[in-house]
């Protein structure tokens, strides 16, 4: 029997229109546009404005556009997943409604949360349901709204994180494209150095936490620096070596957008020139699960049928992982 793979075939992404520059947030905290663009690498990033916008609007948004360019009828996606950490209710999952509003009545539907390694791991999981032969078209959406969860008098986060979504849609296919090999890893001692305090089971909203300001993020960034720099590189040079990858097999590398230094440290390792590494972190910040598929839409012109792409993450949990895809077309079509 001929393998089934699972192909990424269109791509599709939304970012809001209010940018927050370096500039605004020298008014905001006391920081400066030299120590973030030097420590991070960003400039501005996006805010969704509008009373009632959850992170599902900035999805849908994303979502129909893949699904429009690829021209599939939204009733023959069999599968909508979308990666969030900041959902538009704590219960009633992101993707059943997004499904719905995109007419996806065939589907069914779920959340998944590996904070910034949301949407690695989704790759992951989507490919694994169509390889099984029982589903054809699944939509993968990573969309989060930070600016929900980011406390702006801090100045360790809130110069880092951004808004916004991407989307693919997966498709089997019999061709040797898609989905090639992933490598996961997570570790619960990461929990103490990146999470939001209250609002869970463990500590329910109350006065309390929300005069303490508790329902925020909050990060160790040098911590979580550390492992991000350590593991981010070495399963992306894990999954180059499983798949007797060299340098020059390498044309893209899809890292996730945390800050400047933890890509170069990436890409040093892997040996890769920095022409080959997709990046907008400038331009959008960390926007958590929209980093991977927002680097394809601002790129996807630029890709080509058969372009090896290394996929890497790292995120809260502690979570990461690194996905080998062969891309399944032709960008510039
Ligand atoms: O995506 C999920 C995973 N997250 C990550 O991968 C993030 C990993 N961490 C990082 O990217 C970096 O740790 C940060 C960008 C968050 C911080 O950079 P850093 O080089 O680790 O800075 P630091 O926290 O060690 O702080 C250095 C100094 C401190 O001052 P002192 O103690 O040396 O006087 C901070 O108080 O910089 C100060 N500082 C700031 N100064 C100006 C911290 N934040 C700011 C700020 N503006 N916004």
């Amino acid at each position: 029997m001929t393998k089934v793979n699972a192909a990424i075939t269109s791509v599709g992404g939304y970012i809001p229109e209010f940018r927050l520059t370096n500039a605004i947030l020298e008014t905001m905290v006391d920081t400066n546009d030299e120590w973030i663009t030097s420590r991070t690498g960003i400039k501005e990033r996006r805010i969704l404005k509008g009373e009632g916008l959850g992170s599902s609007f900035m999805g849908i948004e994303a979502a129909k556009e893949a699904l429009q360019k690829r021209g599939i009828d939204p009733k023959d996606i069999d599968m909508v997943i979308c990666s969030t950490a900041t959902p538009d209710m704590p219960v009633a999952a992101n993707a059943c409604y997004m499904a719905t509003e995109l007419g996806c009545t065939n589907a069914f539907a779920y959340d998944l949360m590996a904070a910034c390694s949301g949407f690695l791991f989704g790759l992951g999981t989507a490919a694994k349901f169509i390889e099984s032969g029982r589903y054809k078209n699944v939509l993968l959406i990573g969309t989060d709204k930070m600016s929900s969860i980011i406390d702006y008098t801090d100045r360790a986060t809130c110069v880092i994180f951004g808004d916004g979504a991407g989307a693919v849609l997966l498709e089997a296919t019999e061709e040797p494209v898609g989905i090639i090999d992933e490598v996961f890893g997570s570790d619960g001692q990461g929990r103490q150095f990146l999470k939001i305090d209250a609002g869970g089971s463990m500590l329910p909203a109350s006065e309390e936490t929300v005069a303490k300001r508790m329902h925020f993020v909050k990060q160790e960034g040098q911590q979580v620096f550390k492992f991000a720099v350590t593991n981010m590189a070495e399963v992306s040079a894990r999954i180059m070596e499983r798949n007797n990858l060299q340098s020059d097999d390498v044309n893209w590398l899809v890292p996730h957008q945390a800050n400047k230094r933890i890509i170069d440290a990436t890409a040093k390792r892997m040996g890769l020139d920095e022409k080959k590494v997709m990046m907008n972190i400038e331009k959008y910040g960390n926007t958590t699960n929209g980093t991977l598929p927002l680097l394809l839409w601002d790129y996807e012109k630029q890709l080509k049928k058969g372009d090896n792409l290394i996929f890497a993450a790292f995120g809260g949990g502690f979570t990461w992982g690194a996905v080998y895809v062969k891309w399944a077309y032709d960008g510039a079509k």
